[in-house]
């Protein structure tokens, strides 16, 4: 973290020693609020209005006042993402900055519409101020962390309050996600990530446990067992489930990717595309964050997990191109590639979620390079048959600014992963990469069950989309699947 953060929200500032202030500004409004941008030199004020500056920052020479950041609003500019990424951004910017409290005005002057409800453009904001004190910082020796109190500056307090709290619950999941996707592989194998995940979800209301190696082999898990053999740490496939206190409104199953390192295997990957590899287990983080997040809320949803949880790497054990698997359904698997092993974890563990009866199942996985390459990477992609489950997750990503964009998912790919020795190939051609994995998925989902899958591969990673997702890898999905659970 980069300050030791304490956020509370009060309604005037009153403050014996100096402090820091934000605010935001809309210009050319008719009424200028006069308090917001008191003793603003104009030539400051001039530039906010005319250029293309987002903010400005002074130091008035008398007052308590240390250091004001006045954050624009312009109408025609503003995104659901706005308050956000500029409150991420202040707090990032007040590292450097001498102050140890922060007061940040959200009277804001007009209700804007973009932000779905006031308490939600609220939420965002307690988002931006959580989100950019966000540092991955553990391997630093050096770790300077300040104290910092935040203080929101808001008319309805009850409202305020209640924000502030949910907010610090659901960015706490968050976080857990975060860690987890920058944790280096060499202490993140499949049996410390189950590890993890148990200490850290200690909560009541949610079991933790998995099927260990021999378990997997007992029931002929081969997909997951055929992947995880090339390591010296075994395959785990850790189960969550999350039964809410009251009468659960749905069940619905979560299946992540929790591939901890991905070499490529046989079919290695260069150095470049190594590097990240750690982060292979993103969708398993959006799972487990996002159980972590409605447990701590009490959310009416009964949630399984699933995570097939192994190491792609290469040995006298490991699996080969060439290779037949037959999966856990049954249905036998042509091994043309082994670095396109997401598809073949994923393969046991849609079966075995399947198992449970859901009555939806959404799966999350940096499953291919080639959805970034579709899309860019500040869009995950959605593939589902079922319009109006996915038509809600994309509302969700828009609302919480985790973006989404939906591919075609129609029967004319499905020949592209026939294999002439097995039922399924796990390659298709180069064009349309991210459509066949999805395919190559629906063999080993159940036909009634609505199932929707999320291929995140280029969001999970580090990207600059906003003040909030650089620098380290993100966390994706766990605020999206928030808000697309609670609105049920
Ligand atoms: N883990 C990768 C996908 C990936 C790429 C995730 C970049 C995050 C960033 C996956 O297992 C993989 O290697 N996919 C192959 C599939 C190909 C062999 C069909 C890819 O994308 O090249
Ligand atoms: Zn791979
Ligand atoms: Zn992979």
């Amino acid at each position: 973290m980069l300050f030791e953060l304490n956020v509370k929200s009060a309604i005037n500032p009153v403050s014996k020693t100096e402090y820091g202030l934000v605010t935001f500004y809309e210009p050319n409004k008719k009424k200028k609020s006069s308090a917001k941008i008191n003793n603003i030199p104009s030539y400051l004020l001039k530039n906010l209005e005319d250029k293309e500056t987002d903010y400005i920052k002074y130091y008035p020479d008398k007052g308590k006042i240390l250091v004001h950041f006045v954050y624009k609003i312009d109408k025609e500019k503003i995104t659901q993402d706005y308050l956000r990424d500029a409150l991420a951004g202040a707090i990032q910017a007040f590292e450097k900055e001498n102050v140890s409290r922060l007061y940040v005005d959200l009277n804001l002057d007009n209700e804007y519409k973009i932000f779905n409800s006031i308490e939600y453009m609220l939420q965002s904001a307690v988002e931006g101020i959580f989100l950019g004190n966000y540092s991955f910082d553990k391997y630093k020796n050096e770790k300077k962390r300040k104290k910092l109190e935040v203080i929101v500056l808001h008319q309805n307090q009850n409202l305020m309050r209640k924000i502030i709290s949910e907010t610090a619950h659901l960015i706490d999941a968050v976080f857990f996600a975060k860690d987890l996707v920058n944790e280096p592989a060499i202490s993140l194998t499949p049996k410390s990530f189950f590890q993890r995940i148990k200490n850290k979800l200690k909560i009541a209301e949610i079991k933790v446990t998995a099927l260990t190696k021999a378990e997997m082999q007992k029931i002929k898990m081969n997909a997951i067992l055929a992947v995880g053999n090339g390591s010296e740490n075994p395959p785990y496939l850790i189960k969550l489930h999350y039964k809410p206190k009251q009468k659960p409104k749905k069940k619905i199953a979560l299946v992540g990717k929790g591939v901890t390192y991905d070499t490529g295997g046989y079919s290695i990957k260069p150095t470049n595309g190594m590097y990240e590899m750690k982060a292979d287990m993103a969708g398993a983080a959006t799972v487990v964050g996002t159980i972590l997040a409605a447990a701590k809320s009490n959310l009416p949803i009964e949630l399984l997990g699933y995570i097939p949880a192994v190491e792609n790497m290469i040995s006298g054990k490991a699996y080969r191109p060439g290779d037949i698997i037959r999966s856990y359904s049954g249905k036998t698997i042509d091994v043309k590639d082994t670095d396109a092993e997401g598809r073949i974890v994923l393969a046991d563990a849609l079966t075995y979620a399947c198992e449970a009866k859901p009555e939806q199942i959404i799966d999350f996985a940096t499953l291919t390079g080639a959805v970034a390459v579709a899309l860019g990477v500040y869009r995950a992609g959605v593939f589902t048959n079922v319009q109006e489950l996915s038509d809600k997750l994309i509302d969700s990503g828009e609302k919480t600014y985790e973006l989404l964009w939906q591919l075609p998912f129609g029967k004319e790919y499905e020949k592209l992963i026939k294999s002439d020795l097995a039922d399924v190939s796990n390659l298709g051609p180069r064009w349309g990469g991210a459509i066949t994995a999805g395919k190559f998925l629906e063999h080993f989902v159940d036909k009634k069950i609505p199932w929707v899958h999320i291929d995140l591969a280029g969001p999970a990673l580090s990207h600059d989309l906003n003040s909030y997702s650089k620098k380290y890898n993100t966390g994706f999905g766990v605020r999206l699947m928030y808000d697309y659970l609670k609105n049920f």
